[in-house]
């Protein structure tokens, strides 16, 4: 019956084997060392023996019950196995759903296909200014898309968040979720993010799948957005007034092979624009010749 119970309750948590697998090699190695103590000490073999083969099974008992308690005590966890254990707590009682309008046919009915371009660059390298201007001229065109930006975002669904390194991966894996929704809706979403780090960049590819995920660099380099400073905020970094500020207390990653880079540095606005809607006219949107692109 208890052993019933137990295979009910842990039937579908697969760490019950592997403890069960270490609670027995460990008792292993811990009963030959106690017969060896037990001949030892007494001098007597049978009696070694004797010991070790009772606590042979009352320790991998206990072995194995202590590790399953230690199972639901997230104590000690770094952050991101947390979630993880969450996630997969959650998970198993969850099922996707499907509905009668899918995204192929919102993809149809809007004309064009859905896809996010993830603009990637240092704060002030010009990111919100390129994702308006494309934003408007897709609008114009009658393309369905919409802007998600980081100041914006941080100031709603993720305003729990801070800049340190597990801030700025959690923000990216939640904006990435939502470019994922967007898509789904039938929208071309620009995700206007510094995403300092290529590994949570990769896990946005991830999730918003490969083949509809565009890695746009806005690259400028650090001493150009330092002397743009739109907002200050370098300014009072490099004072020491900013914890964890990008450029200055902060690594970016540049991405090494993205789909498009835009030089801000050497270009200006109207050129950048140029090429960008160049770029989509010749890869996302190719074949849609009621684009004018200009
Ligand atoms: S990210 O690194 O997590 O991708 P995100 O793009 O959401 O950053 O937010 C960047 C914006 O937050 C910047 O444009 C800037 O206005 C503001 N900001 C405030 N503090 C910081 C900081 N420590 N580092 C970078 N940006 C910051």
């Amino acid at each position: 019956m208890i052993i019933d119970l137990l295979r009910n309750h842990y039937r579908k948590d697969p760490t019950v084997k592997r403890h069960f697998a270490k609670a027995v090699t460990w008792r292993v190695v811990g009963t030959l060392d106690t017969i060896l103590l037990g001949f030892l000490i007494t001098g007597d073999l049978p009696t070694g023996v004797r010991i070790g083969a009772l606590e042979l099974f009352t320790k991998i008992l206990l072995y194995f019950i202590h590790e399953r308690i230690w199972v639901s005590i997230p104590y000690g966890l770094p952050e991101v196995f947390k979630r993880q254990r969450k996630k997969t707590q959650e998970g198993s009682n969850l099922f996707r759903q499907q509905f009668a309008v899918n995204r192929q046919e919102r993809e149809r009915k809007n004309g064009h296909p859905a896809f996010t371009m993830w603009f990637t660059g240092l704060s002030g390298s010009g990111k919100s200014t390129l994702a308006s201007a494309i934003d408007e001229w897709l609008h114009q065109e009658g393309i369905h898309s919409y802007i998600i930006d980081g100041d914006n975002t941080r100031m709603g669904i993720n305003s729990d968040l801070n800049f340190s390194r597990e801030g700025r991966e959690e923000n990216i894996r939640r904006v990435a979720e939502l470019c994922r929704l967007f898509n789904d809706a039938g929208m071309v979403v620009i995700s206007s993010f510094i995403s300092p780090f290529s590994a949570d960049r990769e896990r946005a590819r991830n999730i918003i799948g490969e083949h509809c995920f565009h890695e746009v660099h806005i690259a400028a380099s650090l001493e150009t957005c330092i002397k743009r400073d739109t907002k200050g905020l370098y300014q009072k970094a490099l004072k020491g007034d900013i914890r964890d500020f990008t450029g200055v207390n902060s690594p970016y990653e540049a991405p090494a092979d993205p789909e498009i880079r835009l030089d801000t540095d050497q270009l200006n606005m109207q050129e950048c624009l140029q090429s960008l809607k160049e770029w989509i006219l010749t890869h996302p949107l190719s074949g849609r010749q009621h684009i004018t692109g200009t």
